[in-house]
């Protein structure tokens, strides 16, 4: 090594320090801007809350749901220790499907990896209207979620899966994106373009 360089961290160890183990789809959104205006940020399906640890680092306004206790334990001991004057009521144990928040009262709205636990079309509708519900104008919807699209000739009979059915919607490949003229893309999403989507069967 050469000794004229300042010792640093190591840069895995320096990113991970700020961002935790974060979406890389979601880190992208962050570079884009998207959060650069959008400061109350809900995280629906939390989990672990590895997706809050930079905005709880930041002084977002942060919130988030999950139907696991253990894991909304876990995350509420994130939030006291990397965001202290947060309420840990932010941080609430139920289901998606009824958020116990105000309508529009948040900026941004994070569904990573959760919304395809939805066992059918009617809780999957309900789970994106709850959280288009909490949405404020101008808001950001990012969803990642599990899909069958490219894939439609290995699907098994019986199965579902879920297309986006405009050209403005959220959804279905691992990131948030829209079929745009050159296929599937990144795009903003903005709740004045409210989410469509169709489920076919196989
Ligand atoms: C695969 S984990 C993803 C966790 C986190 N979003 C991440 O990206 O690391 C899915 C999470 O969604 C939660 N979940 C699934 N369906 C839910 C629902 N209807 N209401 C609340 N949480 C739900 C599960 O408890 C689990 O913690």
């Amino acid at each position: 090594m050469d000794p004229a360089l300042p010792l640093l961290p190591l840069p895995s160890a320096e990113v991970r320090s700020w961002f935790g183990e974060i979406d890389i789809y979601l880190f992208d959104q962050i570079i884009k801007g998207r959060f650069d205006r959008r400061r109350r940020v809900l995280d629906a399906g939390c989990g672990d809350g590895r997706n809050l640890i930079y905005f709880l680092r930041r002084g977002f306004s942060c919130f988030g749901v999950d139907q696991d206790r253990s894991a909304v334990e876990h995350v509420r001991g994130l939030a006291a220790t990397l965001s202290p004057e947060l309420p840990l009521q932010n941080f609430q144990v139920g289901d998606f499907e009824h958020l116990p928040w105000d309508d529009h009262s948040v900026d941004a709205v994070i569904c990573s990896a959760a919304l395809h636990f939805a066992v059918d079309e009617a809780p999957f509708g309900r789970m994106l209207q709850s959280m288009w519900r909490v949405l404020a104008p101008d808001g950001l919807f990012f969803a990642r979620l599990a899909s069958s699209i490219g894939l439609e000739s290995r699907i098994q009979r019986g199965a579902a899966w879920i297309f986006p059915t405009d050209r403005n919607v959220s959804s279905s490949t691992s990131r948030c994106c829209c079929n745009g003229p050159s296929g599937w893309e990144p795009r903003r999403l903005t709740r004045s373009r409210p989410p469509t989507y169709s489920i076919r069967g196989a």
